[in-house]
């Protein structure tokens, strides 16, 4: 019984050590946000954090990832406001939404990384993720607009400890 730490709780999954994640989270745990595209680790709707980096969670076993800190769609934030969801709700992102849920993760792992990428770079960080809709101009508008939302919190932490 693999022991799984998802959101910042700790699970025992009922699931041979070989079953992948994907399954665990939304079947057992009814974490359904995440969502399954493709099974094969080809189109990104899965997409889940596991220690900070996303990672597509039909493509990882729950044997694999015991110890590791996993993050779902719905522990992004607290408040459901991180900056790329702010992001995403200004610039009207979704259409049929299936596929958001792993384009929002994919975009907040890649922007923890870095939140000064070019155009290019959010297009290439943002290549696997598929989206059957074609929201993919709104994708790299609001994935700059989080970058900026998240580059003025920083500078006023910056402004306000140089203050303080
Ligand atoms: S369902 Fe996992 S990458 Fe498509
Ligand atoms: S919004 Fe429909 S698949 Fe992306």
């Amino acid at each position: 019984m693999p022991n799984l730490t998802i959101n910042g709780q700790s699970y025992f999954a009922d699931a041979p050590p070989d079953t992948p994640l994907l399954w665990v989270i939304r079947e057992d745990l009814r974490l359904t946000g995440t969502k399954y595209g493709c099974g094969v680790g080809l189109c990104g709707s899965c997409t889940v954090h596991i220690d900070g980096h996303a990672v597509r969670s039909c493509a990882v076993t729950v044997g694999s990832v015991e110890g590791a800190l996993i993050t779902t769609i719905e522990g992004l934030s607290p408040t459901g406001l991180h900056p790329v969801q702010q992001a995403w709700i200004e610039h009207q992102v979704p259409q049929c939404g299936y596929c958001q849920s792993g384009q929002i993760m994919q975009a907040a792992a890649l922007l923890s990384q870095n939140s000064n990428l070019s155009e290019q770079q959010i297009v290439d960080g943002m290549n696997g993720n598929l989206c059957r809709c074609a929201t993919y101009s709104r994708i790299v508008g609001a994935v700059r607009r989080a970058a900026e939302i998240m580059n003025r919190a920083a500078e006023i932490t910056h402004e306000g400890a140089s203050h303080g």
